[in-house]
């Protein structure tokens, strides 16, 4: 059958009609918060590259919280900025560092139980050079390198000791081979069995997270990280890299960046049955947030359109700075 038999827009004559043949639905609960939380007092810091987004003392960021989950958001994904960095970034995984304080006061709060609390397991807050990992000398050529084997233990601890203080889901970001099956060995001795892993399995090097080392002071002094996140280009590779990474014992995978890359989710969906989700990332936030305020694009409609494409590609749920507001109109 064709026209004029069929008629595609039928179907589109009034709201009620869209809705019932929607395919691709948004709900507050698939989108998580970033928090990143800061020392000291009364703290709400904005982040000059998104508007929106704040440094968060931990009694701020409660505060935060505490009122998007009266907007329907469940999910939370924490960074830290500690009061001090060092070469191994140790900060990272201290009994008192910064995100474990938070983790240990956001489990305290009526207001937020229920929720679901996720680290991100990195050192790049915590070391002063900002890479993921530990820094090998340089080499006789000057080189730097950021060494593989030698990050996994403080990687694994980190997670344990994020896991210990409240976190129910730990994210390992760093891109190291081999992390996720040394926190699940590292996690599983410290008697936390239960604790999954979401596995940025597929973390491209990308311009769009920019403003986030903004947000988390997380900047590489020297180099960037192109000998660790993923080559831009590579759609098969980051089949193999999530291959790996569940095969090391990842439960859900994350995506990212989400828009520049729809079709590695897309591509990732037809391949792999298990949970993944997608960060939508800073820079694809700021770009959005400057057409807002230069008032090139309609807010509203072009925020839920953009996260309506990432669940469109593919994934199951979304990290994205726009998840409270997103929640209000849904
Ligand atoms: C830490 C980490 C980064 C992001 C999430 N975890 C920064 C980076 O790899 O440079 C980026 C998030 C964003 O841009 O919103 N390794």
């Amino acid at each position: 059958m064709k026209f004029p038999e069929i008629r595609m827009r039928r179907l589109r004559r009034s709201e009620p009609l869209r809705e019932l043949v929607r395919e691709t639905r948004l709900h507050p609960g698939a989108l998580i918060a970033p928090l990143f939380v800061c020392p000291g007092e009364g703290v709400r810091r904005p982040v000059a590259s998104m508007p929106g987004v704040f440094n968060l003392s931990i009694d701020a960021a409660v505060r935060e919280a505490a009122a998007a989950v009266q907007l329907g958001i469940r999910g939370f994904l924490l960074f830290g900025l500690p009061a001090a960095k060092d070469e191994q970034g140790s900060g990272a995984w201290q009994e008192d560092g910064i995100v474990q304080q938070a983790l240990r006061a956001m489990r305290r709060e009526r207001a937020l139980d229920g929720t679901l609390l996720i680290a991100d397991v990195c050192l790049c807050e915590y070391t002063a050079h900002g890479h993921c990992g530990v820094v090998r000398q340089p080499e006789a050529n000057g080189a730097f390198a950021v060494d593989n084997d030698a990050s996994l233990p403080l990687i694994a601890k980190t997670a344990v000791s994020l896991a210990r203080a409240g976190a129910d889901v730990v994210a390992p970001s760093d891109m190291m081979d081999g992390r996720v099956a040394a926190i699940r060995a590292a996690l599983d001795a410290a008697q936390l069995r239960e604790t999954p892993i979401l596995s940025y399995a597929a973390k491209f090097s990308s311009a769009f997270y920019g403003p986030f080392r903004d947000a988390a002071d997380s900047a590489p002094q020297f180099g960037d990280r192109r000998t660790y996140q993923m080559d831009g280009a590579n759609r098969r590779e980051a089949m193999r890299e999530i291959a790996q990474d569940l095969a090391e014992g990842a439960d859900m995978i994350l995506m990212k960046p989400a828009l520049p890359y729809l079709d590695v989710i897309r591509e990732a969906r037809d391949r792999f049955d298990v949970p993944m989700g997608a960060y939508q990332v800073s820079g694809e936030y700021a770009m959005l947030q400057a057409a807002f305020q230069n008032g090139w694009l309609d807010r509203d409609r072009a925020m839920l359109e953009s996260l309506v494409s990432i669940r469109r590609a593919g994934a199951d749920f979304i990290v994205t700075y726009f998840a409270q507001a997103a929640a209000k109109l849904l």
